[in-house]
């Protein structure tokens, strides 16, 4: 952590697909346990911007600090190294598994540092378990992941990323098309993981939740910045005037850099 309690800066970064501009000198700064909400239209380079953090696109320029030291997330693997976990905009469960199966799918390298030699059906279970009951997370470990609600399905794909015990988690619009509660119960665990001082960057639509939950808010408009404020006390009318012209009011919103 840099002094000023800055975790990941990410300063300059574009990127391009063939014609489409997804992010044009875009940057972002986020603080060691707090909740930053990333909010901007459709098309505004959101996910591809969470997405160069996650190692799951390469930028074309720009540069990420970790800490203050440079970092090369060229790859997913590159990222959970760096103790970055996210849930995309598609979840990827399987449906036709229990909870515990979802848990550790493709993860069997990681629990393995938790000390758990052989992994048996027996110790994944009693690791969800403990998992899911640490968050308050009241799914079965033994339910199949095509019985659980939306939102529950969220809560699963967000237990899985707190497995290898994260310090920056990503969340890609864990709330959209949720019921009010399936949304409450995924803020309530958000809530709790920033309590055990994990780094949060939140992509959401809803800017209502968005304000819920986070500490401040960066708009992203056309793939660039158009200013982070202070979750609580901006109006709706500001961000959705950010997210719409990306016009920055100076004494509103401060610089993200
Ligand atoms: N793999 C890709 N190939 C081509 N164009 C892409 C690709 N990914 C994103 N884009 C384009 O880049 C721009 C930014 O997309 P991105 O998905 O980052 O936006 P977003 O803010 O996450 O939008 P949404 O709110 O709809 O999820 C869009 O114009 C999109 O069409
Ligand atoms: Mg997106």
């Amino acid at each position: 952590m840099t002094r000023d309690g800055t975790i990941v800066s990410m300063k300059g970064i574009h990127k391009t697909y063939g014609e489409v501009v997804a992010l044009e000198d875009a940057n972002l700064e986020l603080r060691r346990g707090e909740v930053l909400g990333l909010a901007g239209d459709n098309g505004a380079g959101k996910s591809t911007l969470i997405k160069c953090l996650a190692g799951a696109v390469e930028p074309d320029r720009g540069t990420i600090l970790m800490n203050g030291e440079p970092v090369d997330i060229s790859t997913p693997r590159v990222a959970k190294d760096l103790s970055i976990e996210t849930t995309f905009q598609q979840l990827a469960l399987a449906e036709n598994l229990t909870v515990t199966q979802n848990v550790f799918l493709g993860r069997e390298d990681v629990a393995g540092v938790g000390g758990f030699g052989v992994l048996n059906k027996t110790s994944m279970r009693e690791r969800a378990e403990e998992l899911l009951a640490e968050l308050e997370i009241g799914v079965d470990p033994e339910a199949e992941v095509s019985g659980l609600s939306g939102g529950e399905q969220q809560l699963v794909a967000i237990s899985r990323t707190l497995l290898s015990d994260p310090k920056i988690v990503i969340m890609d619009e864990p709330t959209s098309a949720l019921s009010v509660e399936g949304a409450d119960r995924v803020l309530n665990l958000i809530r709790r993981m920033r309590c055990r001082g994990i780094s949060i960057l939140l992509i959401s639509h809803n800017i209502e939740y968005m304000k819920k939950v986070a500490d401040r808010i960066q708009v992203l408009h056309h793939g660039r910045d158009a200013g982070v404020v202070d979750a609580e006390t901006a109006t709706r009318d500001k961000l959705v005037s950010l997210m719409i012209s990306g016009s920055r009011s100076n004494e509103e919103a401060e610089s993200p850099a």
